[in-house]
């Protein structure tokens, strides 16, 4: 069977002179079997000729907003669509979808739309650099849109750098990618631990962090895309995996965690270990209410150290079984990885530095690198934190 058989690509082309392109992706999309509709802005249909691509898709190519008897086409189409394709995506585009603007049929389509959307970006490298079109980008990326990454060599404006267009065939092979189910991970058995510890000081206060649990929540929801059983230690925080077959395992403090991952290990083929666990707690949980006292400006709290979860998990380790760590770091990044590598056992360590902008807790995107105990760290680009997981996956499967 055709890799792309029966799958409906919706190509939106925009005005580049990169559209040319467009008709052999048209042509590549079609001998894959897909079934494909060509919708082009005005300006794309100064590049390249709609009957050119209307011949090559065997369906006419959609420009208008308003075509007659067809004012709802955009909420159609992005219904109808399982990928919509933006290539070439120029600057002008990208920056209307990371507006939202709609004055066109392909952003009417983009708002309507339910399915991913690839964007392939073409244009100049001082376009591609600046960092309106970074900011663009950065949104998009945020918006969970999928960046099929820009090539680097000889642009139409004769300079040479990033920024042309990728390649139709490689285009192709994203999206097949992209739409592959790969279940490589079926029968294995994973847990991840996610988001903050609290740690109660009394019975309305406690001690946490600023972790959101998206990052690990997004690797949940990759390994059991690929077929784990997945069991999430997850802490308290608001987001829940959209995966119906992962398990969630509640937690609230570093003890919890530990009891938890303790009982679940054993089962374990692997475990991603991406809570932000609290290394210490105080010494004690008062029964009541702490008051404030007379008239002291100061005051101090014990606290002792909580068991470091991935140092008792790293100890116990059976032989096959693979320990993903995470370390979040502001200074001698890479130094400190290596260190926690090496004393908690991890067979990997996720390094995010916090002075990469767009890393980290909150946001939805993220940057990092991944360290093993020898060898050459591997970087990777900023992105949204589900296109992080897929990485960290990728690189968990690689192990296993
Ligand atoms: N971790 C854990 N249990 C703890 C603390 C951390 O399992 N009590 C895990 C985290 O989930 C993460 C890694 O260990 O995978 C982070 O390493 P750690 O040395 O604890 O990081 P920090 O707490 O940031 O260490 P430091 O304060 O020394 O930078």
């Amino acid at each position: 069977m055709s890799a792309l058989q029966g799958t409906r690509i919706l190509l939106g082309i925009t005005g580049s002179i990169a559209a040319y392109k467009a008709a052999f992706l048209t042509r590549l999309l079609v001998r894959a079997g897909a079934e494909v509709r060509v919708v082009m802005t005005p300006s794309a249909a100064r590049f390249i000729s709609p009957l050119t691509l209307s011949t090559l898709s065997q369906h006419p190519v959609m420009t208008e907003i308003m075509d007659e008897g067809q004012w709802n086409n955009h909420v159609e189409m992005g219904l109808w669509a399982d990928r919509i394709v933006v290539a070439p995506a120029t600057a002008n585009t990208l920056a209307a979808m990371a507006n939202g603007l709609c004055d066109n049929l392909l952003l009417a389509i983009l708002l309507s739309a339910r399915c991913d959307v690839l964007v392939a970006p073409a244009m100049d490298l001082d376009m591609w650099a600046h960092p309106a079109t970074r900011r663009n980008m950065d949104t998009l990326l945020r918006d969970g849109v999928k960046l099929i990454p820009v090539g680097d060599g000889e642009l139409a404006s004769g300079l040479v750098g990033p920024g042309r267009m990728a390649e139709p065939e490689e285009i192709l092979r994203f999206l097949i990618d992209d739409l592959r189910p790969a279940r490589d991970l079926a029968g294995k058995t994973v847990i991840v631990t996610a988001g903050p510890t609290q740690e109660a000081l009394d019975p309305v206060r406690y001690l946490t962090n600023h972790s959101s649990g998206k990052m690990g929540v997004a690797i949940a929801d990759e390994l059991a895309r690929r077929g784990a059983n997945v069991r999430l230690l997850l802490g308290p925080v608001e987001v829940r995996p959209q995966q119906p077959s992962v398990s969630v395992i509640p937690i609230v403090t570093a003890r919890d965690l530990l009891r938890a991952a303790e009982q679940e290990f054993p089962s374990c083929d692997a475990a991603v270990l991406a809570a932000a666990v609290a290394d210490y707690r105080p010494a004690t949980e008062a029964r009541e209410k702490i008051k404030k006292t007379g008239d002291n400006e100061t005051l101090s709290l014990d606290l002792v150290r909580n068991p470091d979860i991935a140092a008792t998990l790293g100890a116990t380790k059976r032989k096959g079984q693979i320990l993903v760590g995470f370390a979040l770091e502001t200074t001698n990044e890479l130094a400190y990885a290596r260190k926690k590598l090496e004393a908690k056992k991890f067979d990997m360590i996720v390094l995010n530095s916090l002075r990469d902008p767009g890393a980290g807790f909150a946001g939805d995107t993220n940057k990092i690198s991944l360290v093993y105990p020898s060898g050459e760290p591997v970087t990777f680009d900023l992105k949204s934190k589900a296109d992080v997981a897929k990485d960290i996956v990728n690189a968990l499967a690689a192990l296993l």
